[in-house]
């Protein structure tokens, strides 16, 4: 089988925890930490909500707090989707007797080490901003050769929700998607366009009911009340493209992102006419097959 090491940076968030859970149900994956980073709440409950999941798991990777605020825009949270706790007001549908540890060192540290250290290529999935990614390829660019690609839950074409031409992670920090898009690093995005079509049906939250676990009890409760506002389950997609990109279409494409102020501040644009003549900078996701997408969710809670 072929393995994957994977760096989780996220936003706890639900469906940031959905990404953590289907990578953790993916015996492909080795799962090395997981980051967090302001954005859906602050950066205090996303490492704290990180350090839930990773507890619920049993996770044995290491659990780093990052970034605090974006690199020059104001931290905004997104209480109306997720709620005041990050988990739409369920977190204590968690314990915290199994809160995971926390690293003394911060996420750029924990993740610099873990690249220069490896002997093989590491791939990042980012379902939040992507500040502490761009702060890690700016201070530390020796790390971009220990890269095996960042896939990325963020942007889309021709389609926002933080604006009418903005996804919220870019939205939220476009000059870190600005950096990282700049990085030459691989990048692979899963943006609106593939995400808004990641949504799952009472059928299927009625199936992972069925499993009566510590685990499904926790997510369901959780997605169930997510869903009431943002019917969505975005992040998972960013982990499955590298795992099953099959289940996707897809396209290398050069993307760029706005980070002029007004409405299309941190939108992303795809050259699809190849008007700039400049090579393929990320390989864009289109489409999903919804139902392998629905099928996945749903086992990975049958632990
Ligand atoms: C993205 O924004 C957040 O609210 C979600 O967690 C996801 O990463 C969707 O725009
Ligand atoms: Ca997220």
């Amino acid at each position: 089988m072929i393995k994957y090491p994977l760096i989780i940076d996220c936003d706890p968030g639900v469906d940031d925890i959905i990404a953590i859970l289907v990578a953790h149900s993916k015996p492909e994956f080795d799962i090395k930490a997981i980051c967090s980073v302001s954005g859906n709440v602050g950066i205090d409950l996303t490492t704290h909500n990180a350090r839930l999941m990773a507890g619920l798991l049993g996770l044995d990777c290491i659990v780093a707090k990052g970034a605090e605020k974006p690199i020059i825009k104001k931290a905004q949270p997104v209480t109306v989707v997720h709620g005041l706790d990050g988990f739409g007001n369920c977190a204590n549908a968690f314990s915290d007797d199994k809160l995971s540890k926390l690293s003394d060192l911060s996420a750029i540290e924990v993740v610099r080490e873990i690249l220069m250290e490896s002997n093989e290529p590491i791939y990042i999935a980012a379902t939040g901003p992507l500040t502490n990614i761009a702060l890690l390829l700016s201070t530390h660019p020796e790390v971009k050769s220990k890269i095996a690609a960042i896939s990325i839950m963020g942007g889309g074409i021709n389609i926002g929700n933080a604006t009418p031409c903005s996804e919220f992670n870019y939205f939220t920090d476009p000059e870190a998607a600005y950096i990282v898009f700049n990085s030459g690093v691989k990048l692979m995005m899963c943006g609106l366009n593939v995400t808004l079509k990641a949504t799952l049906t009472d059928i299927e939250l009625n199936e992972m009911r069925k499993f009566h676990n510590t685990i499904s009890d926790t997510i369901v409760k959780i997605i169930s009340t997510y869903a009431a506002n943002d019917a969505a389950i975005h992040d998972p997609c960013a982990i499955l493209a590298i795992t099953n990109p099959e289940m996707f279409e897809y396209k290398d494409q050069y993307v760029q992102i706005d980070i002029r102020d007004g409405i299309t501040q941190g939108m992303s644009y795809v050259d699809e006419v190849h008007n700039l003549n400049k090579e393929p900078n990320c390989r864009v996701f289109y489409d999903i097959d919804r139902e392998f997408f629905r099928k996945t969710i749903v086992q990975s809670v049958n632990i």
